[in-house]
């Protein structure tokens, strides 16, 4: 069944002169079919200087904002239109505004977990890959707001030794990993190397050996002389672990480190978006427009 779809997939996406990009956190069977697989900040490259003419975005809602923001040009179709990350949906526009409104000079940070609307009233956007590169770039005098991830926030902080103002956002998926799971973790597999996400809790992080963005564990595990890794982050980036690294072994932190919204897209949703260009994701020319600045800034960093 699986292998008819995949076919059918293939054969339309030639017809429909399409690319399909997939983040690391979706089902094994999706991320087989697309033609890329990354992290935030990959995939919003590649969504950039793709010359498809309809990009399937095969991730959560505000992914496929921004590769519609980038590329206004094109079809950007979210397989699955209700998978949305509950983060992002943490920090409402109006509420930013309020805040900076009370710290005028402040520069806002994003991170890309945000919608268009939050995104076209900051200055600059970040993934979990180049936030520390980002807040770095601005200068020491000036005071910085951080929206939504107070984790990563916290991580930021702790690396530049720069003080932000938070919000007071977190993912759940990530938020869920305690630092007792993570010790029984590591008493069962104790030669293994712990890999963390910003997006986890302070003192799951400060028990890493690795801390970064799901395409940084995945160069991380390639590069690294280790054999065994604990994996601290949603469980669908073990997948191209594995397809990368066949001869070691990689455990999840918790078996709780699963992201609904993420897992909702089935290879049926994909073709089912190919066969009819939709679900569409777009945004309007005035919240577009002022979205693309500090996502172009991110960009050239
Ligand atoms: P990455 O940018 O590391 O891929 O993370 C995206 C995300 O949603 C993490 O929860
Ligand atoms: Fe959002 Fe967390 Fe899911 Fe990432 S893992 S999409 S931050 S809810």
């Amino acid at each position: 069944m699986d292998e008819t779809v995949s076919r059918r997939i293939s054969v339309l996406k030639k017809e429909r002169n399409a690319i399909i990009l997939a983040h690391f956190y979706q089902r094994p069977e999706v991320q087989d079919i697309a033609d890329f697989v990354g992290d935030s900040l990959e995939l919003a490259r590649k969504a950039s200087v793709t010359d498809a003419d309809v990009i399937v975005f095969c991730g959560v809602h505000f992914m496929a904002q921004t590769a519609y923001i980038l590329s206004p040009d094109k079809s950007v179709l979210l397989p699955q239109i209700k998978a949305g990350c509950p983060m992002a949906d943490t920090a409402d526009a109006d509420d930013v505004a309020a805040l900076k409104e009370q710290h005028p000079d402040a520069v806002v940070v994003s991170y890309v977990n945000t919608t268009a609307e939050v995104k076209a009233i900051s200055d600059i956007c970040c993934t979990s890959a180049n936030a520390v590169k980002v807040v770095n770039s601005i200068p020491a005098n000036k005071e910085i707001i951080f929206i939504p991830d107070k984790n990563l926030g916290q991580y930021i902080m702790e690396q530049t030794g720069r003080h932000l103002i938070l919000w007071s956002g977190y993912c759940n998926t990530h938020d869920r990993l305690t630092a007792e799971e993570l010790l029984a973790a590591k008493r069962l597999h104790p030669e293994a190397e712990v890999l963390a996400h910003p997006e986890c809790r302070p003192d799951v992080v400060h028990m890493a050996d690795f801390v970064g963005s799901t395409g940084g564990m995945v160069m991380h595990v390639r590069d690294s002389h280790a054999t065994e890794f604990i994996i601290g982050t949603e469980i669908g980036v073990i997948h191209r672990m594995k397809q990368l690294c066949s001869n070691k072994s990689f455990y999840p932190a918790s078996q709780k480190l699963m992201c609904p919204n993420m897992k909702l897209t089935s290879l049926d949703d994909v073709l089912k978006a190919l066969e009819t260009v939709s679900p569409r994701v777009t945004v309007n020319d005035y919240i577009r427009s002022r979205a693309l600045l500090p996502i172009e800034r991110m960009l050239a960093l």
